[in-house]
């Protein structure tokens, strides 16, 4: 197919994005305006000189900018605004459904409530699911490089809106900080009800991955690059049918991946993985839904078959019910072979 053709193609599959991190959907357009309207000075002067800044060797790199932009958000407003932007971004690209995460530690180290946050957040989910019909869930995230003593401090903070939010994830700083730091307050979270997904895998090794399912329990792995090196993990997650939640040009701009044709996706979906593939922090790594399907597809070559496993691996990992799963899977199905 023709680049023109293909990418026409992929805006018109139904899409579900399982892996956003909100703060990473933060444009430097919108940032700018809001460190305006805020006061606040950037370390950059234009748009253009901040957009120069995203070039990263590694994770942290990466990490060191995105806490950096957060910090301009302060209202409710403004994370409204951010939400929003985003949602309206992917409802343009034909996803409809969410499964958004959001790290209130970035925020609430800052002296900002955890109630400012998540009311901003919130409201954008549900005026999106009222007026551009896409559904959603919320997860929120542990940062990793803090202690576990802190993620009981924001699971606490978290309760007053458990009726909000669907599930806690782990991310940040992967190596060095394994997921056996969070069992006790991950356990304490599925006490409360909160599904559970971890970032692993995606720096850090195949045996963080292990930990991630025998410790903390996680029913979905973000990333998991490194299942592959592990003949025993690849047969756990087939056995037990854990998602992956694949990042494809987040793991090239994070140099996770040398070149879009080594990424490992499509050899995970010649064993039956449940891959997925997702945006991580498109303001960051160059691209929302769209962008990542067209460059997986172009990098890898891959058939229209594996297209349409990929989107309908999404909605099977999701967390959506089984009556609008099943609809999702069948909208996908009738698109590709209509
Ligand atoms: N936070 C935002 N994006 C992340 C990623 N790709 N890995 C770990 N933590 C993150
Ligand atoms: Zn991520």
């Amino acid at each position: 197919m023709e680049a023109s053709e293909l990418k026409t193609f992929i805006q018109g599959i139904p899409k579900a994005e399982l892996h956003l991190h909100i703060e990473g959907s933060f444009e430097p357009e919108l940032m700018f305006q809001i460190a305006n309207r805020n006061q606040i000075a950037m370390d950059y002067d234009s748009v253009e000189a901040l957009k120069k800044a995203y070039n990263f060797n590694n994770l942290q790199e990466f990490l060191d900018i995105y806490y950096t932009g957060a910090q301009v958000l302060i209202h409710e407003r403004d994370f409204y605004d951010l939400t929003w932007a985003y949602l309206t971004k992917v409802h343009d690209q034909n996803v409809v459904h969410v499964e958004v995460f959001f790290d209130p530690q970035t925020h609430t180290e800052r002296g900002i409530g955890f109630d400012v946050v998540i009311k901003g957040i919130y409201s954008a989910l549900e005026r999106a699911k009222k007026e551009l019909n896409i559904s959603y869930k919320l997860i929120m995230s542990f940062l990793r490089h803090l202690s576990e003593e802190e993620a009981f401090k924001t699971l606490e903070s978290s309760l007053p809106f458990k009726h909000w939010i669907d599930g806690v994830g782990l991310d940040s700083s992967e190596v060095g900080n394994p997921p056996s730091k969070f069992v006790n307050v991950f356990k304490a979270a599925a006490g409360h009800g909160y599904k559970l997904v971890a970032h692993a895998g995606e720096e850090g090794p195949a045996d963080y991955i292990w930990e991630a399912l025998d410790l903390l329990n996680v029913v979905r792995i973000d990333h998991g690059n490194r299942c592959l090196d592990d003949d025993n993990l690849v047969k756990r997650l087939l056995d037990k049918n854990i998602p992956l939640t694949l990042c494809p040009l987040s793991n090239l701009e994070l140099k996770v991946i040398q070149r879009m044709e080594d990424h490992p996706v499509s050899k995970m979906l010649e064993k039956g993985l449940l891959a997925t593939i997702h945006s991580d922090d498109p303001a960051y790594f160059g691209g929302y839904m769209n962008e990542n399907y067209y460059a997986t597809a172009k990098g890898l070559d891959l058939s229209k078959d594996q297209l349409m496993q990929l989107a309908i691996n999404a909605f099977e990992a999701s967390w959506l019910d089984p009556e609008t799963k099943a609809l999702r899977i069948s909208e996908v199905k009738n698109y590709f072979n209509p």
